[in-house]
């Protein structure tokens, strides 16, 4: 098969400290500001260094309530709806759902079209404001991405796009150091787990496959102690790199439907399907739950009863809206591979 035309961040600074030179990567028009959207979480890293300049507006956003939405991009957009004109970047300061939804107001704002008619493979015909991000919690994958992912209410997918790229990002390992760690691991789970789905994927090549061998040395010495930050801060972004040149698989296929119903954050939804697909994953599942019991991580068990059909049911066409995850996963062939049936025995694990 054709590979995907690679695309790489352009403009990367990393190192303890690293986001004091956030100015170094501004756009240069003196007449415009900078909207920063960071996670309420981190506010102690943010606004002391960012409060004070009047060229930046700080925009606070809860990601702890949920995963991002549609409809929260469009309120975004209209409350600040004098801003952004005079905007020059956009800065996602936060994890995953902090940074999609810079990704998100960025190529909203630029194509002139609501987030929802985004939402699919390469879409956005117009660059996004230029953006930037900046991790405070590792293993997403999203400061490397092309994926920006929204909930509607009723499905869960991502934009994907070139456009929906950032345009610069900071690694500063030192900005997850007051994360809790149970949060840390998830979250550093889905980085291993974007390297095992790109590695054992039909879509895999010698690119991806080195930058998710190093992100997987790296996660393997990160987990051995937990100490050092570094090693996961480099892990996802060379995770996040690794799926934009592969794709994901079948653990994230299946946790989109756990998140669209049960609200399940992205990490710890992935470890619940990840947990159950020794199938799949073999080996890699038994590190996965030595790492787990060994920081006495107490994975939910979500469905000792059996799960309502019209909720499996609605389940299982998420997954199935996920056909280059499957794709990747099973090859050309996945729909004679993998059926509704097999699909809900899965999810009956859990
Ligand atoms: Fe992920």
């Amino acid at each position: 098969m054709d590979f995907r035309i690679f695309k790489q961040l352009p403009r990367l600074i990393y190192g303890l400290g690293s986001i004091n030179r956030l100015p170094e990567l501004l756009p240069d028009d003196i007449n415009k500001k900078t909207v920063m959207i960071y996670d309420s979480a981190v506010e102690q890293v943010v606004t002391p260094q960012f409060s004070n300049s009047e060229k930046i507006i700080l925009i606070p956003y809860n990601s702890e309530k949920s995963e991002p939405y549609t409809s929260e991009v469009a309120e975004i957009i209209e409350k600040y709806d004098d801003i952004w004109p005079d905007t020059k970047a956009i800065v996602g300061v936060g994890g995953g759902s902090t940074m999609d939804m810079a990704k998100g107001l960025s190529v909203a704002l630029a194509n002139g079209l609501n987030i929802d008619q985004l939402q699919g493979w390469d879409i956005p015909t117009k660059p996004g404001i230029y953006k930037i991000g900046i991790p405070t919690i590792f293993g997403s994958g999203s400061e490397a991405s092309r994926t920006a992912v929204f909930h509607n209410g009723v499905k869960k997918q991502g934009v994907n796009s070139d456009y929906s790229m950032f345009d610069s990002i900071i690694i500063d390992p030192s900005l997850s150091a007051t994360v809790p760690l149970e949060q840390k691991i998830y979250t550093a789970m889905d980085c291993y787990i974007h390297c095992v789905e790109s590695l054992e994927g039909t879509y895999i090549n010698q690119i991806a496959s080195g930058y998710a061998e190093k992100a997987l040395d790296y996660c393997d010495q990160y987990f051995a102690d937990l100490q050092n930050d570094e090693l996961i801060a480099v892990a996802s972004y060379y995770g996040g790199v690794s799926i934009v040149n592969s794709e994901v698989g079948i653990c994230h296929a299946l946790s989109y439907g756990l998140s669209i119903e049960f609200g399940i954050r992205h990490g710890l939804a992935n470890c619940i399907v990840f947990n159950v697909l020794e199938d799949y994953y073999g080996e890699y599942c038994s590190i996965f739950r030595a790492i787990i019991e060994k920081y006495k991580i107490n994975l939910p068990r979500l469905f000792p009863d059996g799960i309502e059909p019209d909720v499996l049911d609605r389940m299982v066409k998420q997954t199935l809206l996920m056909e280059r995850p499957l794709e990747n996963a099973l090859g050309s062939g996945w729909r004679d591979k993998l059926n509704r049936e097999q699909i809900e025995q899965i999810y009956l694990k859990m």
